[in-house]
């Protein structure tokens, strides 16, 4: 098949597999200048199956290459989800010749039984071999999966949280070598509408403003999410390096995205340290409601852009932390030739637009809204031929209610799956007034970030190449940016 990533529904500027089935990303983390990306990868097919980590590398963050697959199924047993460390002490002995291992840990998974193991690398992720001594963790369960494992610096040992997902529950371990753990903690929420977790993560960010750092609680819903079906929830709180301390009001959801298409997203291990930067990560940019039957080919499943994560101290009466997540700034070098407008009157700024005709079709787009007036937005992958009837994505804001909302349920294919097709919406307040609203269209997929990474809205789109329109509506729109961006593969 065509192995280009030129296809109609190719991501231009997302990460997505040359060819077949991937979803949740895997062991995210740096190492001397490579930032590794492996995921859950079938390798001889577009649907899910012999689950194997694939594995891609960057040195930026934004532009990825694609390099054989890293850890391959095992007779009967596939590699599902995990996380990686570099274990610059040798804790493992893994490492030969001041050679520094690379280390996944990774659920094994047979028909029966999930437990947890390991894998090494001395060559910065190339060869990978298996722990002889596998499994690390076996709990004699059939769900028991997605270890996130990191080094905890106060008390000097390896820490674990993973899942028993049917249980809803967390178990945390600790670990002086990676080979040996010892059970900690236990963490579950009865206030969780899922009720299935998986791909749990444990990060401590930055609180802006403040020199503090809380621990938040990422976890994967199998079901429930606001948008329906698979999405993504957190909470804040504390760690002491056995088990974590809740600090959220029970009973109030923390959504980390609004969209549909937000799963399965943890973070980067062993990030080189730059100033008060918060966590980095990447998720699965799809839903369990429909993931095998999205329309691409030869490939199927795409990763979301990098975010930055950072939390907000929010004063009284909310008095909450909250997460805020911005698009990583190693995307900035992407954005190309713009276009920029001030004003009222949105026919002027269509008009102008018209006239501007931005090249390629793929875009960011900021807009500033006066949020006092009727409803406003914009709709982008617009089928201009089509005369109003045809293909658009909207995305708005409806100040009565106070909701962003992105509308895909004229977005081009969208019956491929019933749950697929509507309207998805996040609660945002104006600030002094003001919403703005960043917006990234891809080929395939819509990120909107409101005022300054408050609510995330990731949805996939699969309009026609040729519906490229971009349109604004309502008037409250005072001032737009609009830029081109670049193509990551060459
Ligand atoms: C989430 C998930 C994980 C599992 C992996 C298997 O999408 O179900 O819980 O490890 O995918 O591919």
């Amino acid at each position: 098949g065509d192995t280009t990533y030129k296809q109609p529904h190719r991501p231009q500027y997302h990460f997505s597999p040359r060819a077949n089935w991937i979803n949740d990303p895997n062991g995210l983390v740096y190492y001397d200048g490579e930032y590794h990306l492996f995921y859950q990868y079938n390798p001889s097919g577009i649907r899910w199956g012999h689950m194997t980590w694939g594995h891609a590398i960057s040195r930026d963050l934004v532009h990825w290459q694609e390099l054989p697959p890293a850890i391959p199924e095992e007779g009967e047993t596939m590699i599902y989800s995990g996380s990686c460390v570099i274990d610059k002490t040798n804790t493992s002995g893994f490492g030969q010749d001041g050679r520094v291992p690379m280390v996944a840990i990774y659920t094994g998974a047979r028909p029966d039984n999930q437990s947890q193991h390991l894998a090494y690398s001395l060559d910065k992720g190339r060869t990978w071999t298996k722990y002889a001594s596998n499994p690390i963790i076996d709990l004699k369960q059939k769900d028991f999966r997605d270890p996130k494992v990191f080094w905890y610096e106060p008390s000097q040992h390896w820490v674990m949280i993973v899942l028993l997902p049917t249980d809803r529950k967390a178990l945390f371990y600790k670990s002086p070598n990676l080979k040996v753990w010892t059970k900690t903690g236990e963490f579950t929420a009865a206030d969780s509408p899922a009720t299935v977790w998986e791909c749990p993560d444990l990060v401590e960010v930055p609180v802006d403003g403040t020199i503090e750092r809380k621990w938040v609680l990422l976890l994967s819903m199998g079901n429930n999410a606001p948008a329906g079906g698979s999405g993504m929830q957190y909470y804040v709180g504390r760690f002491n390096g056995a088990t974590f301390i809740n600090e959220s009001k029970p009973g109030e959801q923390r959504y980390v995205d609004w969209g549909k298409d937000y799963y399965a997203a943890i973070t980067f291990n062993n990030l080189p340290r730059r100033g008060n930067r918060g966590a980095i990560s990447i998720g699965w940019m799809n839903n369990l409601q429909y993931a095998s039957e999205i329309p691409t080919t030869p490939f199927r499943g795409t990763m979301t852009l990098p975010r930055e994560l950072r939390l907000a101290k929010m004063p009284a009466p909310i008095a909450r932390y909250e997460l805020r997540q911005q698009p990583i700034q190693e995307l900035k070098p992407l954005l190309g030739a713009s276009f920029q407008w001030t004003g009222t009157d949105v026919a002027q700024l269509n008009q102008s637009l018209a006239s501007n005709s931005l090249a390629g079709d793929t875009y960011w787009l900021q807009l500033e809204l006066e949020a006092a007036k009727t409803g406003v937005g914009v709709r982008v992958k617009k089928e201009e031929a089509a005369q109003g009837k045809g293909e658009e994505t909207v995305i708005g804001y409806d100040p009565a209610k106070q909701l962003v909302y992105v509308d895909r349920s004229r977005s081009g294919q969208v019956a491929f799956k019933k749950e697929f097709t509507g309207r998805f919406t996040a609660p945002l307040k104006p600030q002094n007034g003001r919403i703005s609203l960043q917006i990234w269209v891809d080929r395939s997929s819509v990120e909107v970030f409101g005022n300054n990474g408050e609510i995330t809205l990731t949805n996939q789109i699969f309009p026609k190449p040729e519906s490229r329109g971009i349109e604004f509506f309502g008037d409250g729109l005072r001032s737009v940016l609009i830029r081109s961006v670049e193509p990551i593969w060459k």
